[in-house]
């Protein structure tokens, strides 16, 4: 790999691909023996001696025990694919595994050797100090002065599967180097090809698994999540990039210091590019008589699918995770808006409030659909339906007409009794704006920005000046039976 530098420079994103060299491939190491392996939480904490280095290779070395010999033998494969890679990253430990890619922990070797204007961590953590020697008699020796030693700098490299499309990997990049200057939103430092392999290197953030701390939070802290996840989103959306695989995996939050980015954008796209008009962006009127002919054409709602349905199928991207998708992914609207990462936060922020995680776990989009008309009812979500052409019947004697207010299905989920145990004052703030999140028509979902604004986001901050934008709006129902 040829030195670069990484700077911020605006210019149009390109991935360096490096002249084969031999430089280093020969001298490798054996990660299995690696000799300081060591996490940073404890380097972050304290300046190390060579006895702490020695204790926590002691501790990790079990971790390195442990690790599994097939990741061993990945990392190995990745170091050897890139040429000069263990001069510039000191592969430490595999951190995520995802549908796309593997990423690994590794200490940037080479940081000082770069422009590093991406790191929001450099003038807080700048040199790590071991203590004085208070010796009065003795000359300062060379030895004996104190060894001023940067504290290590940590990347994520995301190894992305070869399997993975030229064009996905090229858009993923692509979208980073277009939103790196946004706040909560994890930068691309640099990345690198060799032949069919890409890695992406990015700061590494330090975060803790959603599992271990959703239930113990408090509506402030969850207020506190969500502005940051929702700063990310804001600067995203005015970007026009759908990030569409918001979940609690793409978030990482780092609850001690109340910090969280935004990563994965394998899944990320331009608003407007690949899709067509959807009858959702028509009006009101146009709709009601779109669907007027359509179903005049038709014999009306059948019950059950034809045998030989002659239609022509529908195609819309539905990329994204099973539980967090829209209804109007589901639908398959073939114009879908910014406002599919809204529904995705509501269903984190349902999932917080209910204390129950996953919360939908449906297999396929059919399952999910039941699983949402079960909450918003028949006539809600035959709405929804209507806004994208589609008509939807069900015949499930668990779907109701009216659905449930979200509210209950709290307090059933926390296990409250919804006549003597009320939700508090400020869970009642929280579900208001739960259901601007979770509003089936995309137009009536809150944005980014008015979330930012909303009277709960604004919780625990200093100023409670902000103005509260949960207005409702009435759902726009088509009246199937009276066309
Ligand atoms: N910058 C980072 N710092 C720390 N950990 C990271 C970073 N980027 C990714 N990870 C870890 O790796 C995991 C997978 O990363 P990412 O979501 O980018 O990959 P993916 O293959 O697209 O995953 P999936 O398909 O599961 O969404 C994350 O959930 C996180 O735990
Ligand atoms: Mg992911």
């Amino acid at each position: 790999m040829a030195a670069q530098v990484r700077s911020r420079v605006a210019e149009p994103f390109r991935i360096h691909e490096d002249v084969p060299s031999t430089e280093d491939t020969q001298v490798n190491e054996d990660i299995m023996g690696m000799e300081d392996y060591e996490d940073d939480e404890e380097m972050n904490e304290q300046a190390h001696t060579n006895e702490e280095d020695a204790q926590s290779e002691l501790s990790e070395s079990s971790e390195d025990e442990a690790m599994d010999t097939n990741v061993q033998i990945d990392m190995e494969k990745l170091q050897n694919c890139f040429p000069g890679f263990r001069q510039k990253y000191r592969l430490i430990k595999r951190i995520g595994e995802g549908t796309f890619s593997t990423v690994y922990k590794a200490e940037d070797l080479m940081y000082d050797s770069y422009d590093n204007s991406w790191d929001i961590e450099k003038e807080n953590d700048k040199w790590s100090t071991p203590p004085l020697v208070h010796d009065q008699r003795s000359h300062t020796t060379q030895q004996q002065q104190p060894s001023r030693r940067r504290k290590p700098k940590f990347v994520a490299i995301k190894k992305i599967y070869v399997t993975s499309s030229p064009n996905r990997i090229f858009n993923e990049l692509e979208l980073l180097h277009d939103l790196r200057d946004c706040p909560s939103v994890c930068p691309l430092i640099t990345a690198f090809r060799q032949t069919d392999q890409v890695i992406a290197i990015l700061p590494y953030f330090r975060h803790s698994d959603f599992r271990e701390y959703y239930r113990d939070m408090t509506p402030t802290d969850t207020a506190t999540y969500l502005r940051s996840l929702f700063t990310a989103l804001s600067a995203v959306h005015a970007h026009g990039i759908l990030h569409r695989d918001i979940k609690p995996t793409n978030f990482l939050y780092d609850p001690p210091t109340r910090r969280g980015v935004l990563v994965d954008f394998g899944l990320a796209e331009r608003e407007g590019v690949d899709s067509k008009p959807c009858m959702c962006h028509d009006g009101s009127a146009v709709r009601k008589q779109r669907l007027r002919t359509a179903l005049a054409l038709s014999s009306g709602p059948h019950n059950g699918y034809p045998k030989n349905d002659t239609r022509p199928s529908r195609r819309a991207n539905r990329a994204g995770t099973r539980g967090f998708r829209a209804p109007e992914v589901l639908f398959k609207c073939t114009e879908q808006t910014t406002k599919i990462d809204i529904w995705s936060v509501g269903v984190i922020l349902l999932t917080i409030m209910c204390q129950r995680f996953p919360f939908f776990n449906s297999a396929d989009d059919v399952e999910a659909m039941i699983e949402i008309a079960t909450i918003f009812g028949q006539r809600r979500m035959k709405a929804a339906g209507h806004l994208h052409g589609c008509v939807f019947e069900s015949n499930i004697p668990t779907i109701g007409s009216g659905g449930f207010e979200l509210s209950r299905i709290i307090l059933w989920s926390t296990c409250r009794d919804e006549k003597t145990e009320a939700l508090t004052p400020d869970e009642a703030v929280a579900v208001k704006f739960l259901e601007r999140c979770l509003e089936l028509d995309p137009s009536k979902r809150i944005s980014a920005d008015e979330a930012l604004e909303h009277e709960f986001l604004r919780m625990g901050l200093e100023d409670h000046e902000g103005t509260d934008q949960g207005e409702e709006d009435e759902m726009d129902v088509v009246n199937v039976d009276s066309v």
